[in-house]
C-alpha cells in the first residue's frame, strides 16, 4: 500500500467513544487524539443552530421533547453528559479555532442550510478558509441549497445505501466527496468515485482491522468514534 497517500481520520461526533457525543469535550478530545477533521451534527432550534444528533432530547440529555421546539436558553441548561451542555455551532467554531477541518452534517431542513451558510460566511477569511469545511447531509435538497448559497465551500453527499443514481446526484450537487456507510464501501465503488473526482469517506468504523481494510480498499478516510485507533492504524504502517 502507498503509505504516503493521505488517509483522513474523522472524529465522529467529536470522539464519541471517549466523551459524550457532539459536546465541546468530545470535539476537543477528538482533536487531541489526532483527528484531522471533526464531524458533528447541526440542527435548528427555535433561535439558534445547535450541535446534537437526535431530533429529540431524551437519548443524549436530561431534557425532553423536540430540539426544534426549544429555545437555546432552555437547551443550554440541559446536561448532555459529564456536565457538558449542547453547544451552538458558533461555540464549536470558537473552540476549534481552525486547528482542524470540520465536517458539518445538516440534520434538519427548512432553513438550516441558509443559516449555516450565514455563519460560515462570517468566519471564512477570519481565521478559517473554505477548504477547512466539508458540509454534508442525507437531505440532498437541503445540501443543494447550501451549495447554491455558498458554492466555494466543499460539500459531501451522504448516502446510507448506494442509490442507483448516486453519481448523478453527486455531480448535480457539485460534491467533492461521497460519505457512505462502511458496509457499502468496496474498491469498485471507490474507483468509480475517484474517476469522477470524488473523495470517499466511510462511517462509522471503530475496529482497527476494518480501518486497515478500508484504507487498503483505497478510501480517503473514515469516521470513527475512536480517532486514536485511526491515527494508530496510519502510524503502524
Ligand atoms: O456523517 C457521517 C455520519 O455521522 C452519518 O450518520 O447518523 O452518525 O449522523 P449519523
Ligand atoms: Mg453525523
Amino acid at each position: 500500500m502507498d503509505s504516503s497517500r493521505e488517509f483522513l481520520c474523522i472524529g465522529h461526533r467529536g470522539a464519541r467513544g471517549h466523551a459524550p457525543e457532539n459536546t465541546l469535550l468530545s470535539i476537543d478530545t477528538g482533536i487531541r487524539l489526532g483527528a484531522g477533521m471533526i464531524e458533528f451534527d447541526v440542527q435548528r432550534c427555535v433561535d439558534e443552530l445547535v450541535v446534537i444528533h437526535d431530533l429529540r432530547l431524551e437519548r443524549t440529555t436530561n431534557g425532553q421533547g423536540r430540539v426544534g421546539h426549544a429555545r437555546y436558553d432552555e437547551l443550554r441548561r440541559l446536561d448532555a453528559g459529564s456536565g457538558q451542555h449542547i453547544p451552538s455551532l458558533r461555540e464549536v467554531l470558537d473552540l476549534v479555532g481552525a486547528r482542524v477541518a470540520l465536517n458539518i452534517e445538516l440534520k434538519s431542513a427548512d432553513g438550516t442550510a441558509a443559516q449555516v451558510a450565514q455563519v460560515l460566511r462570517g468566519v471564512i477569511g477570519d481565521g478559517w478558509s473554505t477548504e477547512q469545511f466539508l458540509v454534508s447531509s442525507f437531505h440532498l435538497p437541503e445540501l443543494y441549497e447550501f451549495k447554491q448559497s455558498l458554492p466555494e465551500v466543499p460539500v459531501a453527499a451522504l448516502v446510507c445505501g448506494v442509490p442507483l443514481d448516486w453519481a448523478a446526484c453527486a455531480t448535480e450537487l457539485g460534491a467533492q466527496a461521497l460519505n457512505l456507510s462502511a458496509e457499502f464501501a468496496d474498491a469498485r465503488l471507490v474507483a468509480d468515485a475517484h474517476g469522477r473526482g470524488l473523495k470517499v469517506y466511510a462511517y462509522t468504523v471503530n475496529h482497527p482491522e476494518d480501518i486497515a481494510a478500508l484504507r487498503a480498499a483505497g478510501l480517503d478516510g473514515v469516521f470513527s468514534d475512536y480517532p486514536d485507533r485511526v491515527a494508530k492504524a496510519i502510524a503502524g504502517e
